[in-house]
């Protein structure tokens, strides 16, 4: 059994190139497993609570007949998270920019995990060497000679988590310019707008097939070994 998590942080569903985009990859990867299990969080339609951060913060320094309901919940939370992350063998992130920046569910859900003892920021990642898929995608364009050249305050710090922090073997699929099609001021990009979507999807049915051969390999290997 191969257990693929997938996390969408888009905070809409028709539409959504990050979702579109993940699911052809979903596709790719799930079809070509032996046998794969799915698992799935969407913190962009169903947020986590706001006030389970602080809960898990401080939740562990108090005895446990002295927590607040929002202690408990908080602690139980991150502990949740944590697990699915750990009982996974593979991840695709399916993670939008907004405001110049990331997504601030993404963000909250970081912080949940990062607040379990398994997950301790600055240590060992319980996760590190898994393969993982990051999908984003932008309204804008962000490249150099673009007038928001540098703008782009998200992609690092997405990166930063799941690549240093969470030491994940990260594979990155990016999207530019997806306003374009609803902004007349983007007009003149809408080819170069189709151009980078249906590139996106190229990547993801790639990288879904690669991945999957990938972890698909070592039980492989055992049955032609075992055959021998
Ligand atoms: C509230 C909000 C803020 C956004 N801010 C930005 C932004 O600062 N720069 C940008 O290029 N695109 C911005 N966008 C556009 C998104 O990056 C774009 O729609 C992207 O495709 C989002 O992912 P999704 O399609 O999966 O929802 C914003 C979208 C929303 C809804």
């Amino acid at each position: 059994m191969t257990a693929i998590f997938r996390l969408d942080a888009s905070i809409r569903e028709a539409g959504s190139v990050t979702r579109a985009v993940a699911n052809s990859l979903q596709e790719k990867l799930v079809s070509g497993l032996s046998s794969p299990s799915l698992t799935q969080r969407d913190i962009g339609l169903s947020p986590l609570p706001s006030t389970a951060w602080a809960g898990a913060i401080f939740g562990p320094h108090i005895p446990e007949a002295q927590r607040t309901p929002e202690q408990v919940q908080g602690i139980a939370l991150a502990a949740e998270l944590a697990d699915e992350l750990i009982a996974a063998d593979a991840y695709i992130f399916a993670l939008p920019f907004y405001n110049y920046g990331v997504s601030q569910h993404f963000k909250a859900y970081v912080d949940i995990v990062l607040a379990d003892s398994r997950f301790p920021a600055g240590g060992a990642s319980p996760i590190a060497g898994r393969p993982a898929q990051l999908v984003i995608a932008r309204g804008g364009g962000y490249g150099p000679g673009s007038p928001r050249h540098g703008w782009d305050h998200g992609t690092a710090w997405y990166r930063r988590v799941l690549e240093d922090i969470w030491q994940l073997d990260v594979e990155i699929i990016e999207c530019e310019l997806t306003l374009a099609d609803v902004t007349p001021a983007m007009e003149q990009l809408r080819g170069l707008a189709a151009e980078n979507l249906a590139k996106a999807h190229e990547a993801a049915h790639r990288n879904g097939q690669f991945m999957a051969e990938r972890l698909d390999a070592v039980p492989v290997l055992d049955l032609v070994a075992g055959a021998r």
